[in-house]
């Protein structure tokens, strides 16, 4: 270990040579105001995803009337700093678009909206968008069964095998992941989703990855090293797609120091399970949705709300350092 490297590197520049992705989500707004959340971003990740700017509902406010003003500012940036980008959500029951959410449509005609919509969406930025979230959690809060969505309701069941189907044809190259939050640890929605993703690739449904969400208290996910190589087994590769470790507000040094140890905790075992992907909701407790969905919670990230580097940040640091090179 050279000590001018732990002084001077930034995590992607640890991470890129050993082929990992260390990412974000960001926000195309605050990308436009905020210089210092510019510089952080690109500095320190060579992956980003968009928080909200890809999701139906924001992006189509009105019928076949899209805005890709901030999707494409989040594009732009990515290849501007030579970073990958990560595309959420194709498939999703919330941030829907009103007028389909809330509309009279027949489900042939939901069908054939989707279908546009994903065509449309993947196809726009196809070959530069490196992975989508094709659909994302499908699953009830708490697992096992299929949530009872606006999708399943108006399509059935088959809405996965779709969504998957059309987001290949529109981008034959893009990796294709199911998603999902309270699949990381050992548990029945973890098998559930075993079991959909490998009744999916069975019938031939171009499906490559299951994406952990990762939000997540100071405490390990239930035998997550287990649980990342049953899916592994399966064909499928692992993913954390948007880690964050909530604290209790005011936030104690004691605190920082425990999140700092589940950073360094998660960040190991990705890279001692085969995982190549590990993207953070966000970087800054400047601009994070914890505060705003967990009362009393927030502090959940590496930055802190002056852009400054917690303990968190040094140990994600510390691993990418000691990580031995991958090929
Ligand atoms: C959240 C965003 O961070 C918020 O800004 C927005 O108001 C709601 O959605 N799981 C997901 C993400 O897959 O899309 C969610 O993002 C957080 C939970």
């Amino acid at each position: 270990m050279h000590a001018s490297n732990t002084v001077t590197a930034s995590l992607r520049q640890l991470a890129t040579p050993q082929g990992f992705f260390i990412g974000a989500a960001a926000d195309a707004q605050t990308l436009r105001d905020d210089a210092g959340y510019r510089t952080l971003l690109a500095r320190e990740f060579n992956m980003l995803v968009a928080e909200n700017a890809m999701k139906f509902g924001p992006l189509c406010p009105q019928p076949d009337q899209y805005d890709f003003a901030n999707a494409d500012t989040l594009v732009a940036f990515a290849a501007t700093n030579g970073m990958q980008v990560r595309g959420h959500t194709l498939v999703w029951h919330q941030q829907l678009p009103q007028w389909l959410e809330h509309g009279t449509q027949t489900p042939a005609q939901v069908k054939a909206i989707l279908k546009k919509h994903i065509q449309t969406l993947v196809g726009r930025y196809r070959g530069r968008i490196a992975m989508w979230d094709v659909v994302n959690e499908a699953f009830d809060d708490n697992g096992p069964a299929l949530r009872d969505s606006f999708w399943l309701k108006k399509l059935g069941p088959e809405y996965l095998a779709w969504a998957f189907q059309w987001a290949h044809a529109a981008d034959p190259a893009a990796q294709l992941v199911y998603n999902d939050f309270g699949i990381e640890g050992m548990n029945a929605k973890s098998a559930a989703a075993l079991a959909l993703v490998t009744r999916l690739k069975a019938a031939g449904v171009p499906i490559h990855a299951v994406g952990m969400q990762m939000h997540i208290t100071p405490e390990m996910p239930v035998r997550l090293a287990e649980n990342i190589a049953r899916f592994r087994k399966a064909g499928f590769a692992v993913q954390f797609t948007e880690v964050d470790v909530q604290l209790p507000m005011p936030v104690q040094p004691a605190a920082l120091a425990q999140q700092a140890d589940i950073y360094r905790a998660l960040l190991e075992t990705a890279m001692t399970s085969g995982i190549n992907t590990f993207v953070m909701w966000g970087f800054t407790d400047r601009h994070s949705w914890v505060p705003h969905f967990f009362k009393g919670k927030g502090a959940a990230l590496p930055f802190d709300e002056q852009l400054q580097p917690k303990p968190a940040y040094a140990a994600l640091h510390a691993v990418l350092t000691q990580s031995p090179s991958r090929q």
